[in-house]
C-alpha cells in the first residue's frame, strides 16, 4: 500500500489538506498526517513515500491524486529538504515538524525523542540549569531574558511547591511558530517542560493557549494523555486563554490561570520568586522551552556555536504579510533582514515594491528597505530602534500608508489595554486622537495612492474637520476626535500635533508599567522617524547608492 504523508497544521488545513486526505485515503493509500513543513505556498502539500525517500506534490487539490500516484503531476517538488527554502535553514527546534506523526510515541522516539529528558534526569538539577545557561539561549517570547538565569533563580528559591508554565499565548499579529510547533511536535515542548521541572524541582506544569488555537489545544490536550507516563511524575494540563493580547504578558497570564481578569501585576516580586499561586515560576515561552531538548541531547556547545554576538542559536522567524513565500524559515541568528524578506520571502506577494516591514508584532518597530543590512540579533535590533521579539516579520508593499499604521498601533494599544496604568490607558486614546488630527490636516503623501489608503480621503477629512458635525447633524468619530476638548486651546498645525505625538510616546514608554504602553511608541514613531512624507513632513534624503 502507498504511504503519503500529508499536514494537519491548521494552515494546512484551511488550505484543503483535510480534503486531499481524504482523497488519497478513498484511493486506497495509507495517509499519515504530520505537522506542516512551513512553506504555505506550497500546501497542500503531499509527500509520498518512495524506498527511504519522500517525493513532494504541492499545492494539489483533490482531483490530483491519480496524477500524483503515477508521477506525472506538474507540480513535483522533489524531496522538500532539497528546496531552498528549507536547504538554507538550521532546524533545531522544527526538526521533526512536518516529518513525524505528532502524536506517535514511537515516531517522537525514533527521530531522537527523550533523549534530552533522559540525559537531564540522570544530571544535577544545577548541572541542567548550567547546560541551558552555556547555550546562551534567551527567551523566544520577546524580551530575550537568558533562560538559564530565569531558571537559576527558580531553582535558588526556597519552597516545596513550584510550576512550570508555558505561554502559547502568542498573540502577535504574523506570528504562528509555536501554534506550528504545538501542532506538528507537542511532545518536544512537552519534554522541555519535562527538562525544566527537573532542573528547577517542579512538580506540575500548565501550558497556557490562546483560544484561537483550537487544533494546537487538542493536541497537547492528546499528547499530554499519550506521555503522561514516560514525563511522571511530573504532570501538565493545559488551559485556554480567553482572547485578550494582554494575557500573553507573564503576570496577566499567571492571574487568568488563577481564574481571574488578566491584568498586569507590578514587579517585584518576580514571577521566578512569587508566581503563580504565589509559589516560584518559570514561565517560558513555547520556543524557549523546545529548544532545550536539543540543547541537552546534543550539547549546549552544538546550539551556542550557532548565532550571532549574544544572540545564540536559532530562531524560528516567521514571514507574514504581503510576501510571496510566507512561513516558517528556522535559522541561526546574524542573517540580515533583507535577506529574509527578499530572498528567502521573494518580496512582495502582489509584486509592488516593499515599503516597510514591522518586526516584533504589533509593538515591533517597521523599517524600510534602507535598513535591510540589519542583522537579526536582540542587540543590533535595539540599536536601530526596534526589537525581534517573537521574530515575526510582517511585509507591506508601498501602497502602505505609515501615518494609518501608526494610528492603527495606538489604536491597537487602546483597545488591548489592561487598563492598569494610566499612560497606557489614557495615553493611547490621546495617541489615537493625534493621529487622526495629523490624517486630518496632511497633504496627500505622495508616496500613498490614494485609492489604495484605507480611512477618509484627506479632502473628506478636510471638509469634516471645518465643520463639527456631519451633514445628518451627527458628530463622526473623527470630529468627536477633533472637537472634544477645547478646539480653540489645540494648535491642530502638523508641528504641533507630531511634537505632541513624540512628547505622548516618551510618556508612554517611560511611565508604562508594561511594554504594551512601553512599546507602542516603536511602531509609532518609527512610522514618524523613517515615513515622515506621510505625516505631512518632508521625505528623508537617502544617501546615494554609489
Ligand atoms: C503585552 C504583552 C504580550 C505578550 N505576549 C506574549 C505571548 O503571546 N507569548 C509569549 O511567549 N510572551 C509574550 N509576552 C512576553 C512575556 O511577558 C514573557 O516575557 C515571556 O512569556 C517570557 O518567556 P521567555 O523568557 O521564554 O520569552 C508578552 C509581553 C507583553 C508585555
Ligand atoms: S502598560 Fe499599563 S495599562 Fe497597559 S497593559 Fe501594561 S499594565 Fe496594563
Amino acid at each position: 500500500m502507498t504511504r503519503v504523508f500529508i499536514s494537519r497544521d491548521m494552515a494546512s488545513v484551511a488550505l484543503g489538506a483535510d480534503e486531499v486526505a481524504r482523497a488519497f485515503a478513498d484511493a486506497g493509500c495509507e495517509v499519515v498526517r504530520t505537522g506542516s513543513h512551513g512553506l504555505f505556498v506550497i500546501e497542500p502539500l503531499v509527500e509520498v513515500e518512495a524506498g527511504d525517500r519522500r517525493i513532494a506534490y504541492g499545492p494539489v487539490t483533490p482531483a490530483d491524486v491519480a496524477a500524483i500516484l503515477d508521477g506525472t503531476h506538474p507540480n513535483c517538488l522533489g524531496e522538500i529538504a532539497a528546496l531552498p527554502f528549507f536547504a538554507r535553514q538550521q532546524r533545531f527546534t522544527f526538526a521533526r515538524c512536518g516529518i513525524v506523526d505528532p502524536l506517535s510515541l514511537a515516531d517522537y522516539a525514533a527521530h531522537g525523542g527523550w533523549i534530552g529528558l533522559d540525559i537531564a534526569r540522570a544530571a544535577e538539577p544545577q548541572a541542567v540549569v548550567d547546560a541551558v545557561k552555556a547555550s546562551g539561549l534567551r527567551g523566544r517570547g520577546g524580551a530575550g531574558f537568558p533562560t538559564g538565569i530565569k531558571w537559576q533563580t527558580v531553582l535558588d528559591a526556597p519552597g516545596a511547591t513550584k510550576y512550570i508554565v508555558c505561554n502559547a499565548d502568542e498573540g502577535d499579529s504574523g506570528t504562528f511558530a509555536d501554534r506550528m510547533l504545538m501542532e506538528g511536535d507537542p511532545f518536544c515542548l512537552i519534554e522541555g517542560m519535562a527538562i525544566a521541572a527537573h532542573a528547577v524541582g517542579a512538580s506540575h506544569g500548565y501550558i497556557y493557549i490562546r483560544s484561537e488555537y483550537p487544533f494546537a489545544i487538542q493536541t497537547m490536550r492528546d499528547a499530554i494523555a499519550l506521555s503522561a507516563g514516560r514525563i511522571a511524575p511530573f504532570t501538565l494540563e493545559v488551559r485556554a486563554g480567553a482572547g485578550a493580547y494582554v494575557c500573553g504578558e507573564e503576570t496577566a497570564l499567571l492571574d487568568s490561570i488563577e481564574g481571574r481578569r488578566g491584568q498586569v501585576r507590578a514587579k517585584p516580586p518576580l514571577p521566578a520568586l512569587s508566581g503563580l499561586f504565589g509559589k516560584p515560576t518559570v514561565i517560558n515561552n513555547v520556543l524557549s522551552l523546545a529548544a532545550v531538548p536539543f540543547i541537552l541531547a546534543e550539547g549546549a556547545e552544538a546550539y551556542a556555536n550557532v548565532g550571532f554576538g549574544r544572540s545564540r542559536g536559532t530562531m524560528p522567524v516567521q514571514l507574514a504579510g504581503n510576501v510571496k513565500h510566507g512561513g516558517l524559515f528556522e535559522v541561526g541568528f546574524g542573517i540580515t533582514l533583507g535577506e529574509l524578506v527578499n530572498d528567502i520571502g521573494g518580496g512582495t506577494a502582489s509584486g509592488r515594491p516593499v515599503r516597510a516591514v514591522q518586526v516584533g508584532g504589533p509593538l515591533g518597530a517597521y523599517f524600510p528597505p534602507s535598513m535591510f543590512d540589519l542583522p537579526f540579533d536582540y542587540e543590533a535590533f535595539t540599536a536601530a530602534g526596534g526589537l525581534i521579539g517573537h521574530a515575526g516579520i510582517t511585509v507591506f508593499d508601498d501602497s502602505v500608508d505609515m501615518a494609518h499604521m501608526a494610528r492603527f498601533a495606538m489604536e491597537f494599544c487602546a483597545a488591548e489595554s489592561c487598563g492598569k496604568c494610566t499612560p497606557c490607558r489614557i495615553g493611547s486614546t490621546r495617541g489615537v486622537e493625534i493621529m487622526d488630527r495629523i490624517i486630518a490636516g496632511r497633504p496627500v503623501p505622495s508616496s500613498v495612492r490614494p485609492e489604495l489608503v484605507e480611512g477618509p480621503s484627506f479632502s473628506a477629512d478636510v471638509e469634516r474637520k471645518n465643520s463639527p458635525s456631519t451633514s445628518s447633524g451627527q458628530t463622526g468619530f473623527l470630529d468627536q476626535a477633533l472637537y472634544s476638548r477645547a478646539p480653540d486651546r489645540i494648535d491642530v498645525s502638523l508641528g504641533a500635533q507630531t511634537a505632541l505625538l513624540r512628547d505622548l510616546c516618551d510618556t508612554m514608554k517611560y511611565g508604562s508599567l508594561c511594554a504594551l504602553g512601553g512599546f507602542t511608541p516603536y511602531p509609532v514613531l518609527s512610522a514618524l522617524d523613517h515615513f515622515p512624507e506621510d505625516f505631512g513632513a518632508p521625505a528623508p534624503v537617502l544617501a546615494a547608492a554609489e
